[in-house]
């Protein structure tokens, strides 16, 4: 799909229908049904192959020969450099050895008991939170509750200060939107950059109980200490990745819940399965992940040529009927584990334990402490992040 393009080859599917702004472009329904590997042209200019049903996805995802070279969604970025080589620690583009170098020295940062040690300060920033919104009478759920509480834990984790949070929170944004150009982009990665270094030279000199610090010194145990660009490339991605993920499905989650009313039960009596069910049915990273071909692959039944590009289409894999019962309602009790949100294969999300419990906290805790929140008006859809990387709302006004 790189030299021979068409005139007539068909638009990346972006729309969300007005009636329902968590459902993906319908056109996804017809290519799961008639032609599950279409070609595509894609914003940033290439084809693709985009990939719709779900068992598809999963063995695109995890097959070796497929490389994640570029970033996961840069196919939806106008005027991204595909010849460029991933900056060195730039985990999710690295295949192979050099990907499982890096995601062997930090798994041990995100095991499930070391991500439960991190539950009960979750719930005490989360109470705070709580409080300090509901002595007052309304409130933007964006910014005094979505993204404090995954910021703070990732700021904590990492040993980063969260009175800097302005040094990253608006950079953070900007990097995640399609819609930013190159210039703003290529400053927005700098500052981060400049702002990561600073802390991992104060962390070279003096090594304190925190992520950065156990990454400086396990680098060191082995053959190949983990270079400085390395370390703050890590740093950065796990800084931002780590809050506007988990921030965006907080905010989204609960204007989802208040539309569907009838699942809050659910929610209370299970909440790992409803976030399972909520990472199914919203599927924020809204556009897909990128893969390259290494050598010709056969997928869904079609030939895929050394060199060409592959969308594997998570937002629609997350509504395959074949697979989940009536897919376009959101039913918290159905058990949606195996749903594709956090990805699948080698890159498959590193940090999904954390995020499972944010979310588990957060959730239950605002709609019990505040039984009565509701939306202070309707939601206008410029609201909602339709050109972000990450799907969510810019603001969430609310009361209760
Ligand atoms: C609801 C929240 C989250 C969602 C929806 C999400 C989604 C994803 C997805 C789909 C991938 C796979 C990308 C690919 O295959 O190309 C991924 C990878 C990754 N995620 Fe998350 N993520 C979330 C939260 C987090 C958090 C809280 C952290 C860190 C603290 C994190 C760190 C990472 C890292 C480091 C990778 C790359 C792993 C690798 O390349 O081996 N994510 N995430």
């Amino acid at each position: 799909m790189t030299s021979t393009r068409s005139v007539d080859t068909p638009e990346f599917p972006v729309a969300r229908p007005d009636s329902c702004p968590f459902d993906p472009d319908s056109a996804f329904t017809r290519l799961r049904a008639e032609e599950p590997v279409s070609p595509v042209r894609c914003p940033a200019g290439m084809d693709a192959w985009l990939v719709s049903r779900y068992e598809d996805i999963r063995a695109v995802l995890a097959d070796p020969r497929l490389s994640s070279r570029a970033a996961s969604s840069q196919h939806m970025v106008p005027g991204y450099d595909f010849e460029r080589s991933p900056n060195p620690g730039q985990i999710i583009q690295l295949d192979g050895e050099e990907h499982s170098r890096l995601r062997r020295m930090l798994i041990g940062e995100f095991t499930v008991r070391r991500m439960e040690a991190l539950r009960p300060y979750i719930q005490r920033i989360t109470d705070e939170h709580i409080d300090a919104m509901v002595a007052k009478p309304e409130a933007d759920l964006v910014a005094d509750f979505a993204l404090p509480i995954p910021s703070l834990v990732i700021c904590e984790m990492l040993g980063v200060p969260y009175a800097d949070r302005a040094a990253f929170q608006d950079d953070s944004v900007l990097l995640l939107d399609t819609e930013t150009d190159w210039e703003t982009r290529g400053a927005a990665w700098q500052r981060t950059c400049d702002y990561i270094g600073g802390l991992v030279r104060q962390r070279q000199a003096e090594p304190r109980d925190d992520l950065l610090s156990r990454l400086i010194a396990r680098g060191e145990e082995t053959d190949r200490p983990l270079a400085m660009e390395e370390l703050v490339t890590l740093g950065g991605t796990l800084l931002i990745a780590g809050h506007e993920t988990t921030a965006n499905m907080i905010a989204l989650s609960t204007v989802a819940l208040l539309e569907n009313p009838a699942q809050l039960a659910a929610l209370q009596a299970s909440p790992e399965a409803a976030v399972e069910e909520l990472m199914r049915y919203l599927t924020v990273i809204q556009f897909g992940l990128l893969r390259q071909a290494t050598e010709d692959v056969t997928v869904g039944g079609s030939t895929v040529k050394a060199g060409e590009w592959l969308v594997a289409a998570i937002q629609s894999g997350n509504r395959d009927g074949e697979v989940y019962a009536d897919p376009d309602t959101v039913d918290l009790g159905r058990q949606a584990r195996t749903h594709l949100g956090f990805g699948f294969g080698a890159h498959q999300c590193l940090g999904q334990q954390l995020a499972r419990i944010e979310l588990q906290v957060a959730l239950t805790t605002l709609l019990r402490r505040a039984p009565g929140l509701r939306l202070v008006e309707p939601l206008p859809l410029s609201e909602f992040k339709s050109s972000a990387i990450i799907y969510g709302l810019r603001t969430l006004p609310v009361t209760w």
